[in-house]
Formats: C-alpha cells, structure tokens, sequence
C-alpha cells in the first residue's frame, strides 16, 4: 500500500472530471477530422489512456519517447528525442500528449512539432494534465490543459520520482 506519506493534489474523481471535459472538447473540435492521438512516454500513459477512452470519435494512438528525468527531480536540458513512430502523420491532426510541462525543453528541444509538420501532418497540438507556468524556460503554446500548479513536484497517475509512484491513482506530492 502506498504510505501516508503522499499527499492529495488532485484526487482520482477531480482528475476523471477534467479529463472527461477535455476529452468531450477534443471529439467536438475534431470531429469528422483524422486525429492521431500521440502520447509521449512515460509519463502521459495514464493520462492518455482516460483521455482517450473518453474520447467520442474514432482516433488513431501511438507513443514517442523524450528523454526522462532520471532519478532527479532537475529538469534537464539535454533532451533525448527516440522518434520511433510507426504511424503516418501524412494529412493527420495530431494531438501530443503530456503528463506535465515544467520548463519546456523536451518539447521545444526535440523540435517535435516542427518534425511532424515537415512530416505533412496537418496540425500539431498540445494537451498537458499539468502545466507549471512558473518553471518555463521556453514558450510552449498548450491547447487543451487539465490544470496549472505550482513548483511543486508531484507523483501519481502516470508521473514518478526515481521510477516510482506511476501507478498511484491520484496526483499527490511526497512528504519526506
Ligand atoms: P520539461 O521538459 O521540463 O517541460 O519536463 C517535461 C517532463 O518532465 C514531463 O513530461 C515529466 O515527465 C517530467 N516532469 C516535470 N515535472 C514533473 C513533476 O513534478 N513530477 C514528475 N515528472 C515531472
Ligand atoms: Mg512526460
């Protein structure tokens, strides 16, 4: 069992709201459009997978992997972009998939967007659970966001400290 030493940020009945209103605004803005869904690994498969079973129109999904942050809780600005897509974005609406965007490197740093518009996706938009404004370094422009924080750093529903916490069904922060 998890410790009594998390505590609740965001409960599992707070997270499913959200999610489910972002997930009804996505099927209204896409609809009748080819989505494809990509979540950026490893944070964003919980997330996604809500998200996506919330989502009321037929999408493609798959998964990218940027450079995580190891057992730190220091953002880092040498960012790993392993591409590995095996779906054609040609004439596709994409929509990224985040847990969290702190200080923005691994999205601006990887060019991920860029990359799928030379591609000849059509669109490239950005859906985050969690945003931390205060941390950015770069811009990032999110269209669909669950919820601002503070610096704080959170664990839970997807989101780890050193390889650990994903499977915590809430978003809670360590008490040491
Ligand atoms: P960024 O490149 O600084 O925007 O960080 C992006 C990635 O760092 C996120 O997708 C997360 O995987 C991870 N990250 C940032 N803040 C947190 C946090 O508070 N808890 C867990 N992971 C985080
Ligand atoms: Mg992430």
């Amino acid at each position: 069992m998890f410790s009594n030493n998390i505590e609740v940020v965001f409960s599992e009945k707070e997270i499913a709201e959200r999610v489910s209103q972002l997930a009804y605004k996505i099927s209204s803005d896409y609809v009748n459009s080819k989505l494809l869904v990509i979540g950026i690994l490893n944070g964003s498969f919980i997330f996604l997978a809500d998200l996506t079973r919330c989502i009321s129109i037929p999408i493609e999904i798959d998964f990218i992997s940027v450079a995580s942050y190891g057992s730190s809780t220091i953002s880092s600005e040498n960012v790993e972009f392993k591409l590995g897509l095996k779906t054609d974005v040609l004439e596709k609406h994409i929509l990224i998939v985040e847990d969290i965007i702190d200080t923005g490197y691994s999205l601006h740093k990887s060019d991920i967007i860029n990359h799928f518009i030379k591609s000849g996706a059509k669109s490239v938009k950005i859906c985050a659970l969690l945003n931390k404004e205060s941390r950015r370094k770069v811009p990032i422009a999110i269209d669909y966001l669950g919820f601002d924080i503070p610096d704080i750093f959170v664990v839970g529903y997807g989101m780890d400290y050193a390889g650990l916490y994903r499977n915590l069904p809430y978003i809670g922060i360590i008490n040491e």
